[in-house]
Protein backbone atom coordinates (compact mmCIF):
# COMPACT_ATOMS: atom_id res chain seq x y z
CA UNK A 1 0.00 0.00 0.00
CA UNK A 2 1.80 3.74 -1.22
CA UNK A 3 1.08 6.10 1.59
CA UNK A 4 0.18 9.28 -0.88
CA UNK A 5 2.32 12.59 -1.01
CA UNK A 6 1.34 15.91 -1.12
CA UNK A 7 4.29 18.44 -2.29
CA UNK A 8 3.47 22.07 -2.49
CA UNK A 9 5.79 23.74 -4.77
CA UNK A 10 6.23 27.31 -3.95
CA UNK A 11 8.11 28.08 -7.45
CA UNK A 12 9.42 31.92 -6.84
CA UNK A 13 7.05 33.03 -4.37
CA UNK A 14 6.93 33.86 -0.43
CA UNK A 15 9.01 36.55 1.63
CA UNK A 16 10.65 35.77 5.18
CA UNK A 17 7.61 36.53 7.17
CA UNK A 18 4.84 34.88 4.67
CA UNK A 19 7.27 31.61 4.32
CA UNK A 20 7.48 31.25 7.99
CA UNK A 21 4.02 31.87 8.77
CA UNK A 22 2.89 29.29 5.67
CA UNK A 23 5.31 26.60 7.37
CA UNK A 24 3.76 27.28 10.74
CA UNK A 25 0.36 26.46 9.47
CA UNK A 26 0.90 24.32 7.89
CA UNK A 27 3.08 21.94 10.54
CA UNK A 28 -0.07 23.28 12.91
CA UNK A 29 -2.76 21.47 10.04
CA UNK A 30 -0.58 17.84 9.60
CA UNK A 31 0.06 18.06 13.64
CA UNK A 32 0.40 14.25 14.04
CA UNK A 33 -0.97 13.00 10.71
CA UNK A 34 0.88 9.71 9.70
CA UNK A 35 -1.92 9.09 6.87
CA UNK A 36 -0.15 11.30 4.39
CA UNK A 37 3.33 12.57 3.63
CA UNK A 38 3.33 16.22 3.39
CA UNK A 39 6.35 18.28 1.68
CA UNK A 40 7.22 22.10 0.86
CA UNK A 41 9.73 23.28 -1.61
CA UNK A 42 10.35 26.93 -0.84
CA UNK A 43 12.64 29.06 -2.98
CA UNK A 44 16.43 28.62 -2.01
CA UNK A 45 16.89 31.65 -0.05
CA UNK A 46 13.95 30.69 2.39
CA UNK A 47 14.87 26.75 3.14
CA UNK A 48 16.58 28.18 6.57
CA UNK A 49 13.88 30.06 7.62
CA UNK A 50 11.10 27.52 6.48
CA UNK A 51 12.92 24.12 7.62
CA UNK A 52 13.27 25.88 11.52
CA UNK A 53 9.58 26.40 10.87
CA UNK A 54 9.29 22.47 9.98
CA UNK A 55 11.60 21.35 12.66
CA UNK A 56 10.32 18.26 15.13
CA UNK A 57 7.32 18.34 12.65
CA UNK A 58 6.13 15.39 10.23
CA UNK A 59 5.97 18.01 7.27
CA UNK A 60 9.14 17.58 5.18
CA UNK A 61 11.25 20.23 2.76
CA UNK A 62 12.52 20.26 0.01
CA UNK A 63 13.86 22.05 -2.74
CA UNK A 64 12.84 23.43 -6.43
CA UNK A 65 16.04 22.57 -8.28
CA UNK A 66 19.25 21.48 -7.72
CA UNK A 67 22.94 21.85 -10.05
CA UNK A 68 24.50 18.27 -11.09
CA UNK A 69 27.97 18.87 -9.95
CA UNK A 70 28.73 18.61 -5.94
CA UNK A 71 30.94 21.63 -5.75
CA UNK A 72 32.92 23.84 -7.68
CA UNK A 73 33.17 27.35 -9.58
CA UNK A 74 30.10 27.17 -11.09
CA UNK A 75 28.65 30.81 -9.64
CA UNK A 76 25.15 30.74 -9.27
CA UNK A 77 24.65 27.41 -9.19
CA UNK A 78 23.09 25.13 -5.75
CA UNK A 79 24.73 21.76 -5.20
CA UNK A 80 22.04 18.77 -3.66
CA UNK A 81 24.99 18.36 -1.41
CA UNK A 82 24.52 21.90 -0.41
CA UNK A 83 20.82 21.19 0.19
CA UNK A 84 20.79 17.86 2.23
CA UNK A 85 23.19 19.61 4.30
CA UNK A 86 20.81 22.40 4.78
CA UNK A 87 18.10 20.02 5.35
CA UNK A 88 16.35 18.92 2.71
CA UNK A 89 14.99 15.52 2.41
CA UNK A 90 13.69 16.18 -0.93
CA UNK A 91 14.30 17.86 -4.36
CA UNK A 92 12.12 18.52 -7.86
CA UNK A 93 13.84 17.88 -10.84
CA UNK A 94 12.70 18.11 -14.42
CA UNK A 95 10.08 20.46 -13.84
CA UNK A 96 8.27 21.78 -17.05
CA UNK A 97 9.28 25.13 -16.26
CA UNK A 98 13.10 24.76 -16.00
CA UNK A 99 12.90 22.21 -19.18
CA UNK A 100 10.80 25.03 -21.54
CA UNK A 101 11.61 27.91 -19.89
CA UNK A 102 15.13 27.56 -19.14
CA UNK A 103 16.46 24.78 -21.29
CA UNK A 104 17.10 22.06 -19.17
CA UNK A 105 17.82 19.29 -21.11
CA UNK A 106 16.84 15.43 -20.54
CA UNK A 107 20.60 14.42 -20.46
CA UNK A 108 21.12 17.69 -18.05
CA UNK A 109 17.81 16.41 -16.05
CA UNK A 110 19.57 12.55 -15.44
CA UNK A 111 22.70 14.19 -14.20
CA UNK A 112 20.91 16.22 -11.92
CA UNK A 113 19.19 13.11 -10.60
CA UNK A 114 21.86 10.88 -10.15
CA UNK A 115 24.27 13.28 -8.32
CA UNK A 116 20.91 14.50 -5.95
CA UNK A 117 20.20 10.49 -5.32
CA UNK A 118 24.05 10.24 -4.74
CA UNK A 119 23.81 13.30 -2.20
CA UNK A 120 20.83 11.18 0.14
CA UNK A 121 18.16 13.14 -1.45
CA UNK A 122 15.00 11.84 -2.59
CA UNK A 123 14.20 12.71 -6.08
CA UNK A 124 10.75 14.49 -7.06
CA UNK A 125 11.02 13.65 -10.98
CA UNK A 126 8.65 15.47 -13.10
CA UNK A 127 7.18 14.12 -16.48
CA UNK A 128 4.52 15.70 -19.11
CA UNK A 129 3.83 16.72 -22.28
CA UNK A 130 2.83 19.89 -24.06
CA UNK A 131 -0.68 20.39 -25.33
CA UNK A 132 0.71 20.29 -29.06
CA UNK A 133 2.74 16.63 -27.44
CA UNK A 134 -0.73 15.91 -26.43
CA UNK A 135 -2.73 16.76 -29.86
CA UNK A 136 -0.35 15.43 -31.59
CA UNK A 137 -1.00 12.25 -29.59
CA UNK A 138 2.62 11.83 -28.44
CA UNK A 139 1.78 11.71 -24.85
CA UNK A 140 3.10 8.69 -24.01
CA UNK A 141 6.01 8.93 -26.61
CA UNK A 142 6.65 12.10 -24.24
CA UNK A 143 5.91 10.99 -20.64
CA UNK A 144 8.18 7.13 -21.67
CA UNK A 145 11.06 9.90 -23.12
CA UNK A 146 11.32 11.92 -19.58
CA UNK A 147 11.23 8.60 -17.68
CA UNK A 148 13.81 6.70 -19.33
CA UNK A 149 15.96 9.74 -19.67
CA UNK A 150 15.67 10.61 -16.49
CA UNK A 151 16.45 7.34 -14.62
CA UNK A 152 18.87 6.07 -16.81
CA UNK A 153 22.16 4.74 -15.51
CA UNK A 154 20.33 5.14 -11.54
CA UNK A 155 20.92 1.55 -9.77
CA UNK A 156 17.91 -0.47 -8.65
CA UNK A 157 18.43 0.35 -4.67
CA UNK A 158 18.29 4.14 -5.86
CA UNK A 159 15.31 3.75 -7.51
CA UNK A 160 13.12 3.65 -3.95
CA UNK A 161 14.43 6.98 -3.67
CA UNK A 162 12.33 8.24 -6.70
CA UNK A 163 9.05 9.71 -6.90
CA UNK A 164 7.64 10.62 -10.61
CA UNK A 165 5.51 13.39 -10.90
CA UNK A 166 3.27 13.63 -13.83
CA UNK A 167 2.44 17.04 -14.86
CA UNK A 168 0.55 17.46 -18.50
CA UNK A 169 1.85 21.04 -19.50
CA UNK A 170 -1.09 22.00 -20.35
CA UNK A 171 -2.32 21.51 -17.31
CA UNK A 172 0.33 23.75 -15.18
CA UNK A 173 -0.87 27.16 -13.89
CA UNK A 174 -3.87 26.95 -16.33
CA UNK A 175 -6.60 26.29 -14.11
CA UNK A 176 -7.14 22.93 -16.60
CA UNK A 177 -6.96 20.33 -14.63
CA UNK A 178 -6.54 16.66 -16.43
CA UNK A 179 -10.07 14.74 -15.79
CA UNK A 180 -9.07 11.99 -13.23
CA UNK A 181 -9.21 9.22 -16.32
CA UNK A 182 -6.75 10.89 -18.09
CA UNK A 183 -4.26 11.18 -14.88
CA UNK A 184 -5.08 7.26 -14.58
CA UNK A 185 -4.23 6.75 -17.94
CA UNK A 186 -0.98 8.37 -18.08
CA UNK A 187 -0.11 7.17 -14.68
CA UNK A 188 -0.92 3.52 -15.77
CA UNK A 189 1.55 3.72 -18.31
CA UNK A 190 4.24 4.93 -16.32
CA UNK A 191 4.07 2.33 -14.09
CA UNK A 192 3.91 0.02 -16.38
CA UNK A 193 6.83 1.48 -17.76
CA UNK A 194 8.53 1.61 -14.45
CA UNK A 195 7.75 -2.21 -14.42
CA UNK A 196 9.66 -2.88 -17.69
CA UNK A 197 12.53 -0.48 -16.77
CA UNK A 198 13.02 -2.13 -13.02
CA UNK A 199 10.84 -4.40 -11.66
CA UNK A 200 6.80 -5.30 -10.97
CA UNK A 201 7.67 -4.44 -7.42
CA UNK A 202 9.40 -1.68 -7.49
CA UNK A 203 6.54 -0.21 -10.00
CA UNK A 204 4.40 -0.99 -7.57
CA UNK A 205 5.77 0.51 -4.87
CA UNK A 206 6.82 3.76 -6.79
CA UNK A 207 4.94 6.70 -6.10
CA UNK A 208 3.22 8.58 -8.89
CA UNK A 209 2.02 11.91 -8.05
CA UNK A 210 0.02 14.12 -10.25
CA UNK A 211 0.53 17.84 -10.70
CA UNK A 212 -1.26 20.67 -12.72
CA UNK A 213 -4.16 22.82 -10.87
CA UNK A 214 -4.97 20.65 -8.28
CA UNK A 215 -6.72 22.20 -5.82
CA UNK A 216 -9.48 21.61 -3.01
CA UNK A 217 -12.04 20.90 -4.84
CA UNK A 218 -10.77 18.02 -7.11
CA UNK A 219 -8.16 16.73 -5.11
CA UNK A 220 -10.16 14.23 -3.84
CA UNK A 221 -11.47 12.67 -6.94
CA UNK A 222 -8.04 12.76 -8.92
CA UNK A 223 -6.03 10.81 -5.40
CA UNK A 224 -9.14 8.00 -5.89
CA UNK A 225 -7.32 6.51 -9.16
CA UNK A 226 -5.55 3.85 -8.01
CA UNK A 227 -2.30 4.73 -9.66
CA UNK A 228 -2.54 8.38 -8.47
CA UNK A 229 -0.46 8.59 -5.17
CA UNK A 230 -0.82 12.13 -4.47
CA UNK A 231 -0.06 15.27 -5.89
CA UNK A 232 2.85 18.17 -6.68
CA UNK A 233 0.67 21.47 -6.00
CA UNK A 234 2.05 24.83 -7.20
CA UNK A 235 -0.52 27.87 -7.11
CA UNK A 236 -2.56 26.11 -4.15
CA UNK A 237 0.39 25.21 -1.97
CA UNK A 238 0.68 29.03 -1.31
CA UNK A 239 -2.39 29.27 1.07
CA UNK A 240 -2.50 26.75 4.11
CA UNK A 241 -6.85 27.32 3.68
CA UNK A 242 -5.95 25.57 0.26
CA UNK A 243 -3.36 23.15 1.00
CA UNK A 244 -4.53 22.21 3.95
CA UNK A 245 -7.96 20.53 2.14
CA UNK A 246 -5.76 19.31 -0.73
CA UNK A 247 -3.96 17.30 2.06
CA UNK A 248 -7.15 15.94 3.73
CA UNK A 249 -7.90 14.61 0.45
CA UNK A 250 -4.73 12.62 0.49
CA UNK A 251 -5.43 11.53 3.96
CA UNK A 252 -8.55 10.24 1.99
P1 LIG B 1 -0.12 24.37 -10.40
O1 LIG B 1 1.43 23.93 -10.54
O2 LIG B 1 -0.70 23.55 -9.26
O3 LIG B 1 -0.08 25.84 -10.07
O4 LIG B 1 -0.77 24.07 -11.69
C1 LIG B 1 1.85 22.61 -10.38
C2 LIG B 1 3.34 22.51 -10.58
O5 LIG B 1 3.88 23.21 -11.44
O6 LIG B 1 4.04 21.75 -9.88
Amino acid sequence: MRKKIVAGNWKMYTTTSAARQLAREVVAGVGNEQGVQVIVCPPFPYLGVVGEALQGSRVALGAQNAYCVREGAFTGEVSPAMLADVGCHYVILGHSERRHQLGESDELINKKVKLALDCGLKVILCVGETLQERESKQTSQVVERHLTTGIAGVAPAALAKVILAYEPVWAIGTGHTATPAQAQEVHAFLRSKVAALWSADGAAQMPILYGGSVKPANAAEIFQQPDVDGGLIGGASLKAADFLPIVQAGIG
